[in-house]
């Protein structure tokens, strides 16, 4: 996998330096994806203009080299706010999260007051690199969506932060609707209210989620375990994802939930040397329509590695349990799957769909190779997140 990056990378650079801005080349399904190119790469000087040169169809390279704190900045809103068992948190480690809705059948009404930029993400158009300097791009208080068609973006090297965390759907850090070729790489996401990583109905498309810190501590979380609930929500009309290298900790479900049996949506998911830790709750909850071949994976901590949910909902899984199944993998794929491993984890029941490496072999040119799962807590910690790439 490093070596694989690292020849594209150098390929990149040749192309043309203005690209070094963006670090390596997108890989998996988001091959392909070079966002604002060789646009040449500028610091917005103003949230005005941050938010212009984001949402335009001028094809850019938008350096991120401060905080970009939108709190206040589209005003606040009081009102009411849901409040359930969930809120409540009665043995709970951590204060829960009320809901800002405009039913509460189940609970009852609490005073809120929350911040409306966080609600409203900033609709990225085509053909941009939205890249983090060193350690300093930070977005607070607002997320980013790519949606109605819009393609080849990538988001690198930020840090989005402070959605109004103590509410769900106080808002999403990323959301993909309708988008294809998107490459969302070395980020950290935290304190958000509801999603990490959303997709609505419409395509996600091609897209890789690599090397990105997913930090679910918080002291508001529906799990009442100062966990984030609401990790990565992926459930588009028609979608390939590549998820490699991410360090997903401290969360406490959907991490990540895949499919749904709502729409016609087809979803194939290659997970590859991620590292699951202190998951206070589940990993993966997988329903219909979804292909998914889980990798190299580490759980280290992790409650419900796979929900009982997975097993009977219709989903296509090859989860590499033993040697043999990893060796399966080779007359499909012409490489031997990489098995997944658990410490201090509940149980990561077998399941050797054969779909699954069908539908693969047909990607095979999308597959990325992997790393000896026994070195992916030490290498992913070392690497995902902002500031190390
Ligand atoms: C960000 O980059 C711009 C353009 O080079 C520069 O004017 C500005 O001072 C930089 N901001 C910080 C905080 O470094
Ligand atoms: C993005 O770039 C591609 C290739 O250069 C071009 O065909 C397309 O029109 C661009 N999209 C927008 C919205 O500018």
């Amino acid at each position: 996998m490093r070596k694989h990056t690292l020849l594209l990378s150098l390929f990149g650079l040749a192309v043309s330096p203005a690209q070094a801005q963006v670090k390596g080349t997108a890989f998996g399904f988001a091959t392909g994806t070079t966002g604002g190119g060789s646009a040449t790469a500028a610091a917005p000087s103003s949230l005005a203009q941050l938010k212009q040169w984001i949402t335009d169809s001028t094809p850019r390279v938008i350096l991120i080299n401060r905080t970009w704190d939108f709190a206040g900045s589209e005003g606040t809103t009081t009102g009411q706010c849901c409040s359930t068992r969930t809120t409540t948190c009665s043995g709970g480690s951590s204060a829960g999260q009320a809901s800002i809705q405009t039913t509460c059948d189940d609970g009852t009404w609490v005073s809120c007051t929350y911040d409306n930029a966080a609600k409203s993400p900033l609709d990225v158009g085509s053909n941009k690199s939205i890249v983090g300097v060193g350690s300093s791009g930070v977005l607070k208080g607002k997320g980013l969506r790519i949606r109605g068609g819009n393609s080849n973006v990538i988001i690198q090297n930020i840090h989005i932060t402070n959605l109004n965390p103590q509410y769900v759907w106080g808002g999403d850090a990323i959301t993909l609707d309708g988008a294809d070729r998107v490459w969302i790489d070395h980020n950290k996401i935290s304190l958000i209210g509801r999603q990490f990583i959303v997709s609505g109905w419409g395509k996600g498309g091609h897209v890789t989620i690599s090397n990105n810190e997913f930090d679910g501590k918080t002291s508001w979380s529906s799990g009442c375990n100062g966990k984030h609930y609401w990790t990565l929500l992926l459930l588009g009309l028609e979608d390939w994802y590549t998820f490699a290298n991410n360090w997903i900790h401290d969360v406490s479900g959907r991490a990540p939930h895949l499919g749904t049996d709502y729409t016609n949506s087809k979803i194939f998911f290659h997970a590859v040397n991620n590292y699951f830790q202190n998951v206070g709750g589940h990993a993966f909850d997988i329903d219909t329509n979804t292909w998914s071949l889980l990798e190299g994976n580490y759980f280290s901590s992790v409650t419900t590695p796979l929900t009982a949910d997975s097993l009977t909902s219709g989903a296509l899984i090859y989860d590499v349990p033993t040697v043999d199944s990893a060796g399966a993998c080779n007359a499909y794929l012409g490489y031997i799957c990489e098995w997944n491993r658990l410490s201090g984890s509940g149980t990561w029941t077998a399941r050797t769909d054969t779909a699954v490496l069908t539908q693969a072999a047909s990607l095979k040119q999308y597959l990325i190779s992997h790393i000896p799962v026994a070195d992916v807590p030490t290498k992913v910690v070392a690497a995902a997140g902002v500031g190390k790439v």
